[in-house]
């Protein structure tokens, strides 16, 4: 029986690999300008780092983790998001050391436990960027600005971006009790999720996709007004620097994140033509997190982009490149007998840094050409007994059709003039 991939998983194909390699190509460059550097962290990590990471009341954490236990006994968790990662790396390998502050981005799959639709998978892909080290709300704004120009690099237009401020641990308890005091008498209309969420979390109520709770939850108190003069003084000078910048945003004093580490700023990029998974960005301050994994307090901010969405986007809008698949050079072999000198022209080619391809099941001339034209060659050499007992080769420009004798000698010279100017 075929077996086929697991749910909400895909599988890249070296088709689809361009549209990739050039995503990753603009990530590096944006990161580049604006001073970001790499990491690559493990594929799973302890699961306790999530939990005390992302929260225990989040859905991420209760109901979307792979989890499971290894071998030896210890709860292990396929990455669910980066940030809580980032930060084990930051603090395990002193990347704070000499420096103020820390900038990290990084690319890779992330493993969700959801419902798979357009747009949302259980393996998915992000870019992630994380700023760790720096209270400024210069940085923040550094941070969002990054996001929304790597965005518009790719030709994507009518972006959105929504901000608010969800306070800190001064300020949002206040919120929370006005929170809990507003839906006191409604808590019977609200869902299962949102009747736990009352006590545990009672902001998530806010951002709950059940229609029944949206309604109830109109008219509900806006955490910007409950904001301790820190996180309003923070939150109206991160606007002026999106200002300065050019960067158009809407305030929305409902934009709760779905994980449970953000402090002041939280933002979110949406992509309406997407629909449902509109949401292309998403991130914020997070000034709890670092000090929550065993560092000293440390204040940070960072964004992750959902690249299968971006790619989704790019695909309608037909922003994604042409990126022919071509080589320079297709060996035509004819004969039992020149195989091996074939196979020794290839390698020479390849030493040569020249791409190179030859037909490997001794098929006739014509479905070799065939070939040939399908591979994109640039030039086709062809060699046959004569040619390889004149130590000579049948040099044919594809595009041309122009077709010489060269000496074997004089072949690879040639061809890596032609090909690389
Ligand atoms: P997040 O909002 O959970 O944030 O994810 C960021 C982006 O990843 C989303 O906006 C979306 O584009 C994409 N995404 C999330 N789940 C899926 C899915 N199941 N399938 C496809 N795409 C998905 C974070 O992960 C935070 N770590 C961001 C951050 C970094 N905050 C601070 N630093």
């Amino acid at each position: 029986m075929l077996m086929n991939a697991p749910r909400g998983t895909k599988d890249i194909l070296p088709d689809g690999i361009g549209q990739w390699l050039y995503l990753e190509q603009k990530i590096r460059e944006i990161c580049g300008c604006y001073g970001y550097k790499e990491i690559r962290t493990p594929l799973f990590e302890h699961t306790e780092l999530f939990q005390r990471g992302i929260g225990d009341t989040t859905d991420v954490v209760e109901k979307e983790m792979y989890t499971f236990t290894d071998r030896g006994g210890r709860s292990i968790t396929l990455r669910p998001e980066n940030t809580a990662a980032a930060v084990r790396a930051y603090l395990q390998n002193k990347l704070y050391a000499g420096t103020a502050l820390t900038k990290l981005f990084y690319i890779g799959s992330m493993f969700r436990y959801d419902r798979p639709q357009a747009g949302r998978y259980r393996e998915f892909h992000q870019f992630g960027v994380e700023a760790l080290g720096e209270m400024n709300p210069a940085v923040d704004a550094e941070i969002i600005i990054l996001a929304v120009r790597f965005l518009e690099s790719l030709g994507l237009k009518d972006l959105s971006l929504s901000l608010n401020s969800v306070g800190c641990p001064q300020c949002r308890p206040v919120y929370r009790q006005r929170l809990q005091e507003f839906f006191k008498d409604k808590l019977s209309g609200l869902c299962e999720d949102c009747q736990s969420r009352y006590d545990r979390n009672p902001m998530r109520i806010l951002d709950c996709k059940h229609e029944q709770c949206q309604q109830l939850s109109i008219g509900a108190p806006e955490i910007t007004d409950c904001l301790c003069d820190e996180c309003r003084d923070h939150f109206s000078r991160v606007q002026e620097y999106l200002r300065t910048a050019g960067i158009s945003f809407q305030l929305d004093p409902r934009l709760v994140r779905g994980l449970d580490y953000y402090t002041k700023t939280a933002f979110e990029v949406k992509y309406a033509p997407l629909g449902a998974q509109s949401a292309v960005a998403g991130g914020g301050r997070y000034d709890g997190l670092v000090e929550e994994i065993g560092g000293s307090p440390t204040p940070a901010v960072g964004f992750a982009v959902g690249l299968e969405r971006v790619l989704l986007a790019l695909e309608q809008q037909q922003l994604l490149p042409a990126l022919p698949d071509a080589v320079d050079v297709f060996v035509v072999a004819l004969g039992e007998n020149v195989q091996t000198a074939a196979f020794q022209l290839l390698m020479a080619m390849r030493s040569a840094g020249l791409s190179a391809q030859m037909d490997f099941a001794g098929r006739s001339m014509k479905a070799q050409m065939k070939q040939a034209n399908k591979a994109n060659a640039r030039f086709v050499v062809i060699l046959g007994e004569d040619e390889v007992r004149e130590q000579a080769a049948t040099l044919r420009n594809m595009q041309t059709s122009e077709q010489e004798k060269v000496t074997m000698k004089e072949i690879i010279n040639k061809l890596c003039a032609e090909v690389k100017g």
